[in-house]
C-alpha cells in the first residue's frame, strides 16, 4: 500500500510580512526579538516538522520578494500549488499598498484554486502590535472584509456562484509580540491532526474521571494547544484567551530554563510543575506522552489533586 502524499502547508505573503518569523517562533523555539536577525527567504524554505509523533507537517515557507512570487506563479506553478492542504496567507497590516497586496493575493488564490481547490485558506492580518490598540478591531475588520470581497469577486468570476460560496476563509489577527500567534497556529494545527476526535473523546473521559475543570493538551516542542476539554464549571472562566496565553507562557518558561541550564533549546524537558495550595483552583502540568504535555486544572482540594495525579 502506498502512503498517501503528505499535504503541503504553504506559507505565503509579501516579503517582510513576517512569515519566517512566525515559523521560527512556533517550530524552532525563537523568541520574538530573535526574528530581527532573519534575512529574507530565498525561494522556498522547506521544512518537515514532526508533530505529535506520527504527523509530519510539510511546511513551505515561500520567500515573498516579487521575483520569487512571479516564479511560483509561472515556472513553478504546478510544483508549488499542487497537493496543498492549507494555504496560510500573511498580510502585513502596516503595508502602504493594500491594493497591490490584494492583487498579488488574488494571483496566488487563482493558482491554488486551479491545482488544490480543496485547500483550506487561512488569512493572517499580521503585525497587529503596530496598530494603536483603540483602532485594532476596526483596522482588522476592514482588512478582512477587503480580502473577503476580493476573494468572492475572483471566485464568482472564475468558478461561478455556488462554488464561490463554498469557499471559506479563516481569518486571524496576529502578532509575534503576544499570544495571538498561538491562537492562529493552534487552529491551523487542529485541522491537520488526524484522529483528533478520538483524542478529544478520551480527554473528556479523563476529565470526568478525575473531576477536572479543564484539561489542555499541548504539543511538546511548539507548545501549541492541540486539544482541550472544559467542564461546565470551567466554562464559566471569563478568560477567553487562556489556551494561547498558556502556550505563550510555557514557551517562554521553557526557553528561560534552557538558557539558565545551558541546554540546547530543543533538548530540555521538564517533567512536572504544580500549584497545589490554591484557594480557587489547583493545577499541574506534566509530561503526558512522548510528544505531549497535559495541563490539568482542578477545583481546590488536596485529596482530589493527589488522586488526579495518581
Ligand atoms: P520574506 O522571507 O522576504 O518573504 O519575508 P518574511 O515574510 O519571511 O518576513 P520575516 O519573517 O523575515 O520578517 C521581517 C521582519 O518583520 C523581521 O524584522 C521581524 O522581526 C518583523 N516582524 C515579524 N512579525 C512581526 C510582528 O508581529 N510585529 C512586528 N512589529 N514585527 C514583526
Ligand atoms: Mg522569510
Amino acid at each position: 500500500v502506498r502512503k498517501p502524499k503528505k499535504k503541503k502547508v504553504l506559507l505565503m505573503g509579501k516579503s517582510g510580512s513576517g512569515k519566517s518569523s512566525m515559523r521560527s517562533i512556533i517550530f524552532s523555539n525563537y523568541i520574538a526579538r530573535d526574528t530581527r536577525r532573519l534575512g529574507a527567504t530565498i525561494d522556498i524554505d522547506l521544512s518537515h516538522v514532526k508533530f505529535l509523533g506520527n504527523l509530519t507537517l510539510n511546511l513551505w515557507d515561500c520567500g515573498g520578494q516579487e521575483a520569487f512570487m512571479e516564479n511560483y506563479l509561472s515556472q513553478q506553478r504546478v510544483h508549488v500549488f499542487s497537493n496543498v492542504g492549507v494555504l496560510i496567507y500573511v498580510f502585513d497590516v502596516e503595508s502602504r499598498d493594500v491594493e497591490r497586496d490584494l492583487a498579488t493575493y488574488v494571483a496566488i488564490l487563482s493558482a491554488l484554486l486551479q491545482f488544490s481547490p480543496q485547500a483550506r485558506i487561512y488569512i493572517l492580518i499580521h503585525k497587529m502590535d503596530l496598530v494603536v490598540p483603540s483602532s485594532r478591531e476596526a483596522v482588522y475588520n476592514d482588512r478582512v472584509n477587503a480580502v473577503r470581497s476580493k476573494t468572492m469577486e475572483y471566485a464568482a468570476h472564475a468558478m461561478g456562484g455556488p462554488a464561490a460560496e463554498a469557499l471559506d476563509l479563516i481569518p486571524f489577527a496576529t502578532s509575534i509580540w503576544d499570544q495571538s500567534l498561538y491562537k492562529a497556529w493552534a487552529s491551523i494545527i487542529h485541522d491537520l491532526v488526524p484522529n483528533l476526535s478520538i483524542i478529544e473523546r478520551n480527554l473528556a473521559n479523563l476529565g470526568l474521571a478525575i473531576e477536572a475543570e479543564e484539561l489542555l493538551l499541548f504539543e511538546r516542542t511548539s507548545f501549541l494547544a492541540v486539544s482541550s476539554w472544559t467542564s461546565p464549571e470551567g466554562q464559566r472562566n471569563p478568560t477567553e484567551d487562556r489556551l494561547e496565553r498558556m502556550s505563550n507562557i510555557m514557551k517562554h518558561f521553557k526557553q528561560s530554563i534552557s538558557r539558565f541550564t545551558g541546554t540546547p533549546r530543543n533538548a530540555e524537558q521538564f517533567i512536572r510543575m504544580e500549584h497545589k495550595a490554591g484557594m480557587r483552583f489547583s493545577l499541574f502540568i506534566l509530561k503526558f506522552t512522548t510528544n505531549t504535555y497535559l495541563m490539568v486544572v482542578l477545583p481546590p482540594g488536596e485529596a482530589r489533586f493527589n488522586a488526579a495525579m495518581l
